[in-house]
């Protein structure tokens, strides 16, 4: 079998849902673009670890994404500037390692690839081939194009990143929402159209106004992926700790909490504590002789 004679599942891609059709193998960039084709919406959640992307994996999510949103959600870091190579390929591998069936995109760091596109590119490679993902993501429109061209080059899925970028959180003075205006709606239309001409195949806006996002999404052939770009993007992409409903304090507004883990583990090591205090626990059944 060679690039020119496909495998029959390898054909599949063009025709086949991403919720419960792609089964036996990893969900594609291909499929993704199929799926734009169709209208088929899908929705990407982020994983830092074996067990919880395994959860998702189980659960259909046809993408994963080693955010560096690891940085202020898994690591204990206030944002994601910190966050180094070493520590995305440590945690993309172990993404990688639990899960099947989604496609696994990891984020280039902070300073990883703003020096060059060979530096993105050496970056890129090591979350290939030490951590197995199969695509990378960077933050940046026109100012990353040639650095997405080159990894396309050379064979790496480059997912684009726009908007509201949070490595750039301390020249944006915090996390405002992006593209409001006509001189930055121009720009932001101009970045999504660099990105995909230099070919990445998905773009991520993010706090964009859901106008703008709707705009964004009808001009461009590849897919885009909202969070806070409201409800006309081709996919949504929520923080899994945000939608679990397991990060403290404040969440953004975009984010949608489908459960409460953070109290429902808090009372569990509650309820642990009180049974080891009281002598409850362990019982007979937690017990050899
Ligand atoms: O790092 C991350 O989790 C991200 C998402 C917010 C898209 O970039």
């Amino acid at each position: 079998m060679n690039a020119s004679s496909p495998s029959p599942a390898q054909n599949q891609a063009s025709t086949t849902s991403l919720y419960g059709g792609v089964v036996n193998r990893r969900v594609t960039v291909r499929d993704l673009a199929s799926a734009k084709q169709r209208g088929e919406k899908w929705a990407m959640l982020t994983a830092y670890d074996a067990l919880t992307a395994g959860v998702f994996d189980e659960a259909g999510i046809p993408v994963l994404l080693v955010g560096d949103s690891a940085g202020n959600c898994h690591l204990g870091y206030e944002t994601t500037v910190p966050v180094t190579m070493d520590q995305m390929v440590m945690l993309s591998a172990a993404v990688v390692r639990g899960t099947k069936r989604s496609l696994i995109v990891a984020d280039l760091p902070f300073g990883s690839y703003q020096e060059s596109p060979a530096q993105a590119l050496h970056n890129a490679a090591r979350l290939m081939k030490e951590a197995g993902v199969g695509a990378v993501k960077l933050e940046g429109g026109e100012r990353s194009a040639r650095s997405i061209e080159l990894l396309v080059d050379a064979g790496v899925p480059v997912m684009a990143h726009i908007g509201l970028t949070p490595q750039s959180v301390h020249a944006f003075g915090g996390y405002p929402v992006q593209g409001r205006g006509d001189e930055a709606a121009h720009r932001m239309l101009r970045d999504a159209k660099a990105v995909q001409e230099a070919g990445a195949f998905a773009v991520v806006l993010e706090a964009v106004p859901a106008e703008l996002a709707a705009q964004v999404t009808a001009q461009l052939a590849i897919p885009t992926v909202g969070i806070g770009g409201g409800a006309d993007t081709d996919a949504q992409v929520l923080v899994w700790t945000d939608m679990a409903g397991m990060t403290a304090g404040r969440v953004p507004k975009f984010v949608k909490q489908y459960a409460n883990l953070r109290s429902v583990l808090g009372d569990a090591a509650k309820e642990f504590a009180e049974e080891v205090r009281s002598g409850a626990f362990p019982a007979e059944q937690h017990t050899f002789h």
